[in-house]
């Protein structure tokens, strides 16, 4: 299965920041079959980077979409805006979103019918808690999440899952192999067992401390499809290193 490195900004980048990301798509060349390098700035920067992109093996996406399409909502971006400046996909319920603004599983499922119905791939994402860890859930929390967090209508349209243990973001703590090898094998077995063939071609990417010194035995375990990078993917040299080690 071609492999999907997708960095995801957070809150993080300038206008000053186009620079980096031209150093991105120099070094990604004419891409790869091996892999697909996206980027998901924040709002602001999404058209910008579209607009460099085009043209090129770079995909660009966003970092979270809401439920309509146009309406009175304040402050937030529809699933529609996003593919009109550009973007092709868009990541639903990272933890940071379920934690800072209550997102719930069914929340998060809305938001992906909604990057469907705008044509965009949604990336989206799972992650236990350290407690839950600890207290030896994490399997049937994060197949609850993947049961309830991806919509029905997700067996004909592609999308994509990422893995990412909240005590593993931004903590410099990776899973090791055993634990990432055993949830993504969860994940698979549940994506076959609701959606057949389709559920064996679905990406799940792993994320949480992906970085140059750790990608290549990360990409290596079975059914690890990718990676979804947070801190790593704000330097071209750190996200081009992990890109190479995917293809
Ligand atoms: P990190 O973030 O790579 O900085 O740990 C990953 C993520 O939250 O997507």
């Amino acid at each position: 299965m071609r492999k999907l490195i997708a960095g995801n900004w957070k809150m993080n980048g300038f206008t000053g920041s186009i620079a980096e990301f031209d150093a991105m798509i120099a070094g990604i060349g004419a891409g790869s079959d091996m892999a697909e390098a996206l980027i998901c700035p924040p709002f602001t920067l999404v058209s910008a980077l579209a607009t460099r992109a085009g043209g090129t093996a770079m995909a660009v996406g966003a970092q979270d979409c809401h439920t309509e399409s146009a309406g009175a909502h304040t402050g937030d971006v529809s699933a529609e805006m996003l593919a009109d400046a550009g973007a092709g996909y868009v990541i639903v319920g990272h933890s940071e979103r379920r934690a800072d603004h209550g997102e719930s599983n069914e929340q998060v499922a809305a938001k992906a019918e909604a990057a469907f119905r705008a044509g965009l791939t949604p990336i989206i994402c799972l992650g236990e808690s350290l407690e839950t860890r600890e207290a030896g859930a994490t399997e049937a929390f994060v197949l609850g999440q993947l049961a309830a967090s991806v919509p029905e209508t997700a067996g004909v349209r592609e999308f994509v899952i990422a893995y990412e243990p909240i005590w593993a973001i931004g903590t410099g703590l990776t899973a090791d192999a055993g634990q990432i090898g055993e949830v993504h094998s969860a994940i698979r077995k549940a994506l076959i067992a609701r959606f057949d063939e389709h559920g064996a071609g679905v990406r799940i990417l792993y994320g949480g401390s992906m970085k140059p010194g750790n990608a290549a035995e990360i990409l290596g375990i079975e059914n690890v499809d990718g990676g979804l990078i947070g801190g790593a993917s704000l330097k071209a040299a750190d996200f081009l290193a992990i890109y190479a080690a995917a293809v």
